[in-house]
């Protein structure tokens, strides 16, 4: 059962840095202590389980279908993430989610490391993601994805430089 959210948020310090990884179907097979402490959850119940349990709701969906896009074309993504934790608190991110690969070549885990979101762009993305998520509760996907375009073309990119974008908006800019 999904926790009700609430508004209680969860501190993430500086020097936090949580860590997953997943498998190919992006259920955790391993997290680190800060991990667990922020989730609220044990490893007994959330290890094996899709990394989607902690989905928040205020989430746009177009943000998890770039994510994977791009982590299948074996490129690393870095993202703002609200997480849910089991007691209906949240927690802000930025994600940076990255493929690993075996010695061979082949696909080993996803790797993501996620460290705290600055203050400024908790004031940028959290209206971006609200007016994102509305447009898809009535529209879907195809009307939050022109919403995020403009916005990153506001910045003089695009989905292209996505990454460069979103650590530019952590450091102030
Ligand atoms: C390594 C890795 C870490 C992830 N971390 C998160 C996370 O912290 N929060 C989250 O909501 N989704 C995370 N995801 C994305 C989820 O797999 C999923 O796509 C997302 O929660 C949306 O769920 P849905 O596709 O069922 O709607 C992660 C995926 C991978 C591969």
């Amino acid at each position: 059962m999904q926790p009700i959210p609430t508004d209680l948020e969860h501190e993430v310090r500086d020097i936090d840095i949580i860590v997953s990884k997943g498998n190919e179907a992006g259920d955790i097979t391993y997290a680190n202590p800060i991990f667990w402490k922020l989730s609220g959850y044990t490893q007994g119940e959330l290890l094996d389980k899709p990394h989607a349990i902690i989905r928040h709701p205020d989430m746009p969906s177009i943000i998890f279908k770039f994510l994977w896009d791009n982590l299948k074309a074996g490129k690393d993504v870095k993202a703002f993430v609200k997480n849910l934790s089991k007691d209906g608190g949240y927690y802000w991110v930025l994600a940076h989610v990255k493929v690993a690969t075996n010695p061979d070549g082949s696909f080993r885990n996803y790797v993501s490391t996620r460290r705290k979101m600055s203050p400024h762009a908790r004031e940028v993305i959290e209206p971006l993601y609200k007016r994102m998520r509305e447009a898809e509760q009535s529209g879907g996907m195809e009307a939050s994805l022109p919403i995020l375009e403009e916005f990153l073309k506001e910045r003089g990119g695009s989905l292209e430089n996505f990454n460069e974008i979103m650590e530019s908006i952590n450091k102030g800019h």
